[in-house]
């Protein structure tokens, strides 16, 4: 095992925070679930099948772009940066930058769901041996810190798979303000950013015919059910995905079948027939509208990257 892989520094949400948001969230008059909580290690499973599925399109368009751009990526972020990664996942993505970047100071790797974090850390602790890795396990959403031993250097943020779309867009500039105070002025970041189509396009992404975008929604219910002892019958409801053209979003749903009274710990929660759950919204940008989010920001545009269909874009963003 290579010493290059840092000690994990540690801030995953309590289950008391889990167990108050959701009684929150289902308090309200349109229910809702943050959609962080998606990503417990079966969530983070199934998340990566929706990343393969034919419907899906972004997963491999977005690679595409970076394998496409990698090197313009380097030049832009010139040598020996620290990359900075909100979500990695299976850190498939970053690969392709860890490739192409000139001698990196230290890959941080900053995700919610621990058990993938370590997991994915210690596959690239022995594909890249000369690597400082400094895995973060955190909630991006809420203010964080990098670990106080981590290389300092110029840093380079990396943003894939639309995950900015999974905030609505006040609070994604407010997320992106907090990344420029974060890692400062001369920063970069690299985001992608799924762009406006025709929602029957995305209405299939988001609601793919082997039914894993299905499960993956319903699974946020089991996660309740095991980790907060709720009651949910998982047949009792049904994944929709809409998409709302005047909010420029994806919205999923989760619509109760019937009347049902759900317990979840000492708490009961009534649906009504029809009654939805709002887990999640993916907004959909204009390269021009996401670029004016950003400067809102405080970041400049150095370079965008589309595919030739026009279904994704790469935005290479400067603290200023
Ligand atoms: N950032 C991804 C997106 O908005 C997350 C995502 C993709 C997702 N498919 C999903 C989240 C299905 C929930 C369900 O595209």
């Amino acid at each position: 095992m290579s010493n290059a892989l840092q000690n994990l520094h540690d801030l995953e949400p309590s289950l008391e925070e889990f167990r108050a948001a959701v009684l929150e969230g289902l308090a309200g008059a349109q229910k809702t679930l943050p959609c962080k909580f998606f990503y417990d290690a079966e969530g983070s499973r199934l998340f990566e099948r929706i990343c393969e599925l034919p419907e899906y399109y972004p997963t491999r368009t977005e690679s595409r772009i970076l394998r496409d751009h990698a090197g313009d990526i380097a030049d832009l972020a010139g040598p020996a940066v620290r990359l900075v990664e909100l979500g990695s996942g299976a850190g498939v993505k970053i690969r392709l930058l860890l490739h192409a970047l000139e001698d990196p100071a230290a890959y941080i790797p900053v995700d919610i769901s621990r058990r993938h974090l370590l997991a994915a850390a210690s596959g690239l602790a022995r594909d890249f041996p000369d690597l400082v890795i400094a895995p973060v396990c955190a909630d991006y959403t809420q203010p964080f810190s990098l670990p106080a031993d981590a290389p300092s250097g110029r840093t380079l943020g990396f943003f894939p798979g639309s995950t900015i779309g999974n905030f609505m867009p006040v609070e994604a500039e407010r997320f992106l303000t907090g990344l420029h105070d974060l890692l400062g002025p001369g920063s970069a970041m690299v985001v992608g950013v799924d762009l406006r189509k025709d929602g029957a396009v995305l209405e299939r992404a988001y609601d793919d015919a082997a039914g894993v975008t299905a499960a993956f929604n319903l699974n946020i219910l089991r996660r309740i059910n095991r980790e907060l002892g709720g009651r949910f019958d998982l047949d009792g409801f049904t994944h929709e995905a809409r998409w709302n053209d005047l909010d420029s979003r994806i919205e999923m749903h989760l619509v109760s079948r019937r009347d049902q009274i759900v317990p979840i710990g000492g708490e009961r929660i009534t649906f009504g027939a029809g009654e939805t759950i709002h887990t999640e919204n993916s907004y959909k940008y204009t390269v021009e509208a996401f670029t004016a989010l950003a400067a809102q920001a405080g970041y400049a545009s150095r370079a965008v990257w589309t595919d030739a269909g026009n279904l994704f874009s790469v935005h290479m963003l400067e603290a200023v």
